[in-house]
């Protein structure tokens, strides 16, 4: 097959199958890692993406649109503004979609962004939204802290709690919102039993792969609504791009587009369109090492005499093991572990760290840990108290030193972390 006859297969449809046309083979997610939305350009016959610059982009009479109110589908417009679309940032949209079997992507400047537009084109004055209580600490600030001044009510709840989250649903709750694993102490939630639950409810479901990543969970298949993506982390891999997306049905998308796409204005650069199509190149592959790297990571530092406790989905200690195993085709690339004098522990990461760094932010090339302080992490977001502090010191005791693994060797980065935690 040749990629000029990939490039003829169009953005995944709504039954979620990638199939050359005319033939019945399906393709493999790798595969579609690398072919899915991919669109040789028509003037060059260039494979390997352009980057098209350009904020506008000149247009045949009649072509002009003056308001996206109104218009139902955005992204049949010719490319008139990069605020808009962008030719660049429409061929990451559809990778993306491709990768997650969505009909649709919006790509946006950063995570956070992808969370605030679903937030904000979902939620109105006067409606409810169901949180998980733990989650990335800028979703969680602005769900507590800002939608309520807008009207909208929120309630945070342990998303591995079925029972919990059935007894939150009010009469305006709109949308349920949670991470699988959730950032930081990488507690699941079982996407379908939840997702189901909002159906049963009328409420639409999003969930923040990030940490997941769509080689290791396919959420859509689980029935969630909504799969949101900082960018920023494993799918461009290189620490070097900010971005976000947000996939799901095209109805919802172009909701999303029609509304904070366009009106809040935190469109995707092209540059980084371009990184970050560069880094789904490699998906797959750096997943996949990065996860086995961490299996051993995490069994090393299981025995190590220094350390009390390791979280890891892949760990069969997890207390949700079994949902992992069920959920994720990989167990991911972060772990975090837990020590006695954890202050101790941090200097010394950070001064003798020779292969890792000590540093914030997850799902780099190169690995990264720092120390997330549970009294510390309630002062500033989570605010947990009784059983749901209790339920996140289960997970992360005293605080947890959050590890995000990258492509070094699994026994130099084992003997680098052995020399900074030990004596
Ligand atoms: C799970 C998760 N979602 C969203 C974000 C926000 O992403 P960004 O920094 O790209 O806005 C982060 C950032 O750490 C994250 O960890």
């Amino acid at each position: 097959m040749t990629a000029s006859k990939l490039s003829h297969i169009p953005a995944p449809g709504p039954d979620r199958r990638m199939r050359r046309p005319g033939a019945q083979m399906e393709l493999a997610r790798d595969t579609l890692a690398l072919s899915g939305g991919l669109v040789i350009d028509p003037a060059t016959k260039a494979i390997a993406p352009n980057i098209s610059m350009s904020v506008n982009n000149v247009l045949e009479p009649g072509d002009g649109a003056f308001s996206a109110d109104g218009i139902d589908d955005l992204t049949a417009l010719p490319f008139l503004y990069a605020r808009w679309t962008n030719p660049t940032v429409r061929q990451l949209e559809q990778r993306l979609a491709a990768l997650e079997g969505a009909d649709d992507a919006l790509a946006t400047a950063t995570g956070i962004a992808a969370i605030g537009a679903t937030f904000l084109t979902f939620l109105k004055k006067g409606d409810h939204l169901i949180l998980s209580d733990v989650c990335y600490a800028g979703a969680n600030e602005l769900a507590r802290r800002i939608l309520p001044d807008y009207g909208i009510e929120v309630t945070a709840v342990n998303m591995s709690r079925p029972e919990d989250v059935a007894k939150a649903f009010r009469p305006n709750t709109r949308l349920v919102h949670c991470e699988s694993p959730c950032n930081p102490i990488l507690r699941l939630t079982d996407l379908a039993v939840i997702s189901a639950l909002a159906r049963q409810h009328g409420a639409l479901m999003s969930v923040d792969s990030t940490l997941a990543t769509p080689v290791a969970t396919q959420p859509l298949s689980l029935g969630v609504d909504l799969v949101i993506h900082s960018l920023t982390k494993f799918i461009n891999g290189h620490g070097d791009a900010l971005g976000g997306v947000v996939c799901g049905s095209k109805d919802l998308v172009e909701t999303i587009r029609s509304r904070a796409g366009v009106y809040l204005g935190a469109s995707m650069p092209a540059m980084n369109a371009w990184l970050i199509m560069r880094g789904i190149d490699t998906l797959f592959p750096r997943i996949r090492t990065i996860s086995e790297t961490a299996s051993k990571v995490a069994a090393f530092l299981e025995r190590h005499p220094a350390v009390a406790v390791v979280t890891y989905p892949g760990l069969s200690s997890h207390p949700q093991h079994d949902l992992a195993k069920r959920q994720m085709a990989v167990s991911g690339g972060i772990l975090t572990f837990q020590v006695e004098d954890q202050d101790r522990t941090a200097r010394q990461l950070a001064e003798r760290l020779k292969v890792g760094h000590y540093a914030f932010s997850l799902g780099h090339q190169r690995s990264i840990v720092v120390l997330l302080d549970t009294q510390e992490m309630m002062k500033s977001t989570y605010q947990l108290t009784g059983e749901p502090l209790e339920d996140y010191r289960r997970f992360a005791g005293d605080g947890v030193f959050r590890l995000s693994i990258g492509l070094e060797a699994a026994e130099d980065l084992i003997d680098d972390l052995d020399q900074a935690i030990s004596g």
